[in-house]
C-alpha cells in the first residue's frame, strides 16, 4: 500500500507530479490562454465585481491560502485577506454579500474552518470550498468549490495536498484575471504554458534527494531552525519550519527574511541552522543581504537556490537547486525540498513520520 516507499509521507511526496497533473486535468488550455473551473462556473459574472476575498483555513491549509493571496492579487487584483478559521469565527469580522470567502481543507472536516464558513454563510457571502475529500463536510456546506484531487493523503504532515491547493488557487486567480480582464491573453498562454510543465520541474526537483539527505545529516541534531524567505517564499517558509516541528520535533520558525533583524536575528550562532528560500526572483539581491547577515554571525545556512545559481552558492554552506521557473511557480518548487529536508531529519531521528505524537489528521476539535 506504500508502494515500494518506506512511509506514506515519502510516497506522497514522490506522488506529487501526479497529483498536480491530476488537480490542472482539464482545467487549463495553454494553447488557447483559458481556464476553466466548472466548479465555480455559476459564480463567473460575480466574480467580476467583487471587493474583496477572505480565505479561511488552519495549519498547512492557512499556508496555502498565503500563497492564494500573493497570486490573486497580483494577477486578479482583488483585496486578499487570510485569517486562522480559529481567530476569524470569534471576532465578530466585517462580512457582506458582496464577499467571496475562500475555505480550504484538505480532508474537509477541519472543526474551525466549519464554524467559520458557517457564520460567514448566515452573513449572505459567497463561499468557496477547496478541499481534498470528495463528499466531506465542507464541500456540503459550501455554495461553490474546487476539489484538488490530490488523492487519499495518509500522512499526518500534508505534503501533496498542499501542493495541490496551491495549484487550484494558482488556477482561480488565473480565472479571476480572465474574468475581470485583468491579463492579457498572450500573459495567459504564457503562464499556463509554464504551469503545464510544472510537474516534470517537480521531477527534477525530487531527484536532488540524495543531497538532501546529506544535508539533513548534517543538521539533524540541532535544537532549532529558522526557515527565511520574501515575497510567495515566506509562505514557503511557514510551511518548511511547519513539516519540520510537526514530524521531527525541533523547534522551527518560518519568518519573513526583512523581519529576522527584527528579532530572530539573536538566536543566530554556529548551533543554528538558517534554512533560505533564496531563487532567483524580484527578492534575489535582498535574499542574498539577510544571507550575508545571518554568516556574519556563524549560522549555518542552507539554501534553496534556482538551477545554476552561483551568488548564494559563495556563501551558504549548503545549496539544493531547482529548476527555474516564473515567480508565480515558485511556491510549487520551492516546497518540495523541504518537505523531503523534514523527513529525513524525522526519520534519523527516529521519528514516527506517518503518525506524529499528539497530532491527527483531521481535527474534528475546536
Ligand atoms: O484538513 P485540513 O486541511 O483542514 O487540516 C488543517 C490542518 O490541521 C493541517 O494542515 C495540519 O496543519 C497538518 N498536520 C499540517 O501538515
Amino acid at each position: 500500500e506504500k508502494g515500494g516507499f518506506e512511509h506514506f509521507m515519502l510516497k506522497e511526496i514522490y506522488e506529487q507530479p501526479r497529483s498536480i497533473k491530476d488537480c490542472m486535468r482539464g482545467r487549463i488550455y495553454p494553447e488557447e490562454g483559458k481556464v476553466q473551473l466548472g466548479g465555480i462556473k455559476e459564480f463567473a459574472e460575480k466574480l467580476k465585481n467583487i471587493d474583496r476575498i477572505i480565505i479561511v483555513a488552519c495549519g498547512t491549509s492557512w499556508h496555502a491560502g498565503l500563497v492564494g493571496e500573493y497570486l490573486i492579487e497580483e494577477y486578479a487584483r482583488i483585496p486578499v485577506e487570510v485569517e486562522y478559521a480559529s481567530e476569524f469565527r470569534y471576532r465578530n469580522p466585517i462580512i457582506t454579500e458582496k464577499d467571496v470567502v475562500i475555505a480550504i481543507s484538505q480532508s474537509g472536516e477541519t472543526a474551525d474552518t466549519m464554524a467559520a464558513i458557517e457564520m460567514a454563510k448566515e452573513k449572505g457571502a459567497t463561499i468557496f470550498g477547496i478541499c481534498n475529500v470528495a463528499g466531506a463536510s465542507i464541500p456540503r456546506l459550501t455554495h461553490a468549490g474546487v476539489y484538488t484531487h490530490a488523492g487519499p493523503e495518509i500522512g499526518v504532515a500534508s505534503t501533496k495536498a498542499f501542493t495541490a491547493q496551491v495549484t487550484v488557487l494558482t488556477l482561480m486567480a488565473f480565472y479571476m484575471a480572465q474574468q475581470k480582464g485583468t491579463i492579457t491573453t498572450s500573459k495567459m498562454i504564457e503562464l499556463l504554458t509554464e504551469l503545464d510543465n510544472i510537474p516534470e520541474k517537480i521531477q527534477m526537483s525530487l531527484e536532488s534527494n540524495d543531497l538532501i539527505k546529506e544535508v539533513a545529516a548534517q543538521i539533524k541534531d540541532s535544537t532549532n531552525c529558522l526557515f527565511l524567505g520574501r515575497g510567495s517564499g515566506f509562505p514557503v517558509a511557514l510551511e518548511g519550519a511547519l513539516k519540520l516541528k510537526e514530524i521531527s520535533y525541533i523547534h522551527a520558525e518560518g519568518y519573513p527574511a526583512a523581519e529576522m533583524k527584527h528579532g530572530p536575528i539573536a538566536l543566530i550562532d554556529e548551533e543554528m541552522p538558517v534554512v533560505f528560500i533564496a531563487t532567483q526572483n524580484s527578492s534575489y539581491e535582498k535574499v542574498i543581504s539577510n544571507i550575508q547577515e545571518v554568516k556574519a554571525r556563524k549560522g549555518k545556512v542552507i539554501a534553496i537556490v534556482t538551477q545554476g545559481d552561483t551568488e548564494v552558492k559563495k556563501m551558504a554552506d549548503y545549496c539544493i537547486e531547482i529548476p527555474d521557473a516564473n515567480e508565480a511557480f515558485l511556491p510549487l518548487l520551492a516546497t518540495i525540498p523541504l518537505q523531503l529536508l523534514s523527513y529525513h531529519i524525522a526519520v534519523m531521528r527516529g521519528c514516527n513520520v506517518d503518525q506524529p505524537r499528539n497530532l491527527a489528521k483531521s481535527v474534528t476539535v475546536e
